[in-house]
Formats: structure tokens, sequence, C-alpha cells
């Protein structure tokens, strides 16, 4: 690899890392959103999927901006997080606990986002790209309020349903 000279070479080399991550999370949510039991969980995973498609184009018109080719370099943080959540879907559990993990697994990747978004918002910025910081703005701004949702819908229903699984099975194993 080409040395890192500068701020913009800097820029590069993590945009092409969360391209890639992007990449492979459209191919993650689908398993996710089939592995859901929740209704609002599935829409929520779904959703999603739809705005990284979004992101994605996003992250081409940066390229383009920048007079990039549009070129992802292997992103190895995000393929141990997904490997991570593949683990979860195939873990024998009560349908309410593997929505409540599922979710765990979700924030994981929306925290990894909003970390590499933050930082290339940050770049942007100080290298005068209005319009660069902009478009990365509105992906940040998107993973945020994802990773806020999830958490809503942890906290009002899946967790509490979670905690209780284990009530019921108890209740029925008395029966
Ligand atoms: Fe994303
Ligand atoms: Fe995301």
């Amino acid at each position: 690899m080409a040395k890192l000279k500068s701020l913009d070479d800097l820029l590069v080399h993590e945009l092409q890392d969360i391209y890639d991550a992007e990449k492979q999370i459209t191919k993650a949510l689908p398993k996710m959103a089939k592995a859901a039991s929740n209704p609002e969980l599935q829409a929520a995973f779904e959703e999603h999927l739809e705005q990284t498609e979004g992101q994605i184009e996003r992250l081409e018109q940066v390229f383009k901006l920048l007079g990039l080719p549009a070129k992802g370099k292997k992103c190895d943080g995000m393929a141990g997080l997904i490997e991570e959540g593949q683990k979860m879907i195939a873990e024998d559990a009560e349908p309410s606990v593997k929505d409540a993990a599922l979710i765990a697994a979700a924030k994981k990747v929306e925290h990894y986002e909003i970390a590499s978004y933050g930082c290339v918002c940050t770049y942007a910025e100080m290298l005068g790209y209005e319009q660069v910081h902009d478009l990365l703005g509105q992906n940040l701004d998107e993973e945020e309020t994802t990773d806020e949702k999830l958490s809503a819908l942890a906290e009002s229903v899946i967790n509490v349903e979670a905690e209780e699984a284990d009530d019921t099975e108890e209740e029925e194993a008395s029966r």
C-alpha cells in the first residue's frame, strides 16, 4: 500500500473502508431481517437496507467529486462484526432473546459506521470539501437515527419480552 502522506490520503483510505463496509452490510441486513421475529424489527432492518443502498450512492458521488474511482478496500472490522452477527443468527435461542441479540449486533455495526462517518466528515470539513462533507453528513445522520431507533425498539418492547421469555417457559413447564 502506498504511504499515507496527508489528511487527503487518510480521507480516501477511510472512504474506501466504509464503502466496502456498506457493501458488506447490504448482504447482511436481509439475513438479519429474516432472522428477526418481531415485525417492527424486521421492518427496521428492511428500511435500513434501503437507506444503506442510498448511502452507497452518496459515497459514489463523493468519490466522483474527489475525482477518484469508487473503490472499496476490504473492511476487516465490519467483516468481524458481521461474522459475529451470523453466529448469533445460527444460535438456538428464544425468539425474543434472539431479537434482543440481533439489536445488539446491529448496534455494534451502527457504532462502527458512526465512528467512520464522524471521522471522514471532520476530515472533509477541515479540507474544505463542502459538498463531500454534506453528503457524508447525511449518511452520518441516518446511522445515528437508526441507532436511536434500535435502542427505542429494544427498550420499549424487545428487551422486555426477552426478559419475560424465561418466565413463559417456566409457566409452560409447570402446567
Ligand atoms: Fe450505512
Ligand atoms: Fe447503518
